[in-house]
């Protein structure tokens, strides 16, 4: 690997409802990002949310939502670039001008774009087709190399890495008298005006289960109410989500981990990250347990003990909107500033616009 610190680049979408595994899974990664990122750079993805019917006034308020369970969970604006999609316009130019060597038959392959399409009960909007197209515009107006999200977002991962090699391939670099540069190595992006980005992968959190449902991943879409832990739940219902959770009917109870017993590796992972240790060391400490009560108990209190600091943060930091929006602008200004360097490159590579002042 190189030396050279990572530009990291993720995309969160705005809701009120964050869980337990976005926390584990994308939060905590954000947090330790800020430390290895130069920079790291988090986004709120307003204008993706208006790509499916939504209600105005709660978009805001979900952003403000998002920005404070960020803030409350460790993000520092003075060591990341915390910002709002929609305050940044070169995000929406560059996916305007990444269209150009987008083929449509890859978007209309997508599966996002064929679940979303199929279960939309209202207008099926054009963003939703070009969703894509706006994230790959997201990372690559940063010239980001690391990407941390989720599994679920490979596909989309893909197809950005493959607009950007077709961009580098399409308009090559030039630099002063007009010389041309190659594209460089279409998969390495070698030397392209773009940088091809790298998709990471949470290891621990990606497996974060349902409780209810541990064959399945948490989610506030497809998971079960019981089964889902929220960030702000009240200790109470935090407790009693863990104690109800699904483990097996092994009889004598089996504290350990393995592919058979989805429900105990999910609570066994889970106590291992709120202790900061490996799981093999929690199955150690189970040993002396009686069953699976004493395993739902520890867990509970081990997450209601994380949780109820950042609950309080969150609080405090949610009721300041003004406050909320003077960090959104500031880190917007920190944004642009990057991405106006690469937006300037692309649209002198690709003939938009003025040409360049020799120098500029
Ligand atoms: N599509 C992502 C999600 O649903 C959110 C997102 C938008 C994103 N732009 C991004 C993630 C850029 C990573 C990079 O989770």
């Amino acid at each position: 690997m190189n030396a050279v610190p990572p530009v990291i680049f993720s995309g969160i979408q705005p809701t009120g409802r964050k869980h337990l595994g976005n926390y584990i899974g994308a939060i905590q990664q954000y947090v330790c990002g800020q430390d290895r990122g130069d920079p790291a750079i988090y986004c709120i993805v307003d204008l993706h949310a208006t790509t499916v019917h939504y209600d105005p006034a709660e978009l805001r308020d979900r952003v403000h939502d998002t920005t404070a369970i960020l803030l409350a969970a460790g993000l520092d604006p003075e060591r990341c670039v915390l910002f709002r999609q929609g305050d940044v316009a070169e995000h929406s130019e560059l996916c305007w001008l990444l269209t150009s060597v987008t083929p449509l038959g890859a978007l209309q392959r997508m599966h996002q774009f064929r679940d979303k399409s199929a279960s939309q009960r209202e207008l099926v909007s054009a963003g939703l087709l070009l969703y894509p197209v706006l994230q790959a515009a997201d990372v690559l107006a940063y010239r980001a190399h690391e990407v941390p999200v989720g599994e679920d977002q490979r596909e989309h991962l893909e197809i950005m890495r493959d607009i950007a090699e077709r961009f580098n391939a399409r308009f090559p670099l030039r630099r002063g008298t007009g010389e041309g540069r190659s594209g460089g190595d279409p998969g390495t992006g070698g030397d392209g005006l773009l940088v091809v980005p790298e998709h990471k992968i949470p290891t621990v959190g990606a497996r974060v289960r349902d409780l209810q449902e541990p064959e399945r991943k948490m989610s506030t879409t497809g998971g079960t109410e019981q089964g889902t832990v929220l960030l702000l739940d009240e200790p109470a219902t935090i407790r009693r989500k863990f104690k109800r959770a699904v483990t097996d009917s092994d009889d004598p109870p089996v504290l350990r981990r393995g592919d058979d017993k989805p429900g105990v590796t999910n609570l066994i992972d889970i106590l291992a990250v709120m202790r900061g240790a490996t799981p093999a060391a929690i199955e150690q400490e189970l040993a002396s347990a009686r069953g699976y009560g004493d395993l739902k108990v520890a867990v509970g209190e081990a997450v209601v003990a994380e949780l109820a600091p950042l609950q309080e943060r969150y609080r405090a930091i949610r009721a300041d909107t003004q406050g909320l929006e003077d960090v959104l602008a500031a880190g917007a200004d920190k944004a642009r500033a990057i991405a106006r360097v690469t937006l300037a490159d692309v649209r002198e590579a690709m003939g938009v616009g003025p040409p360049r002042s020799p120098g500029g």
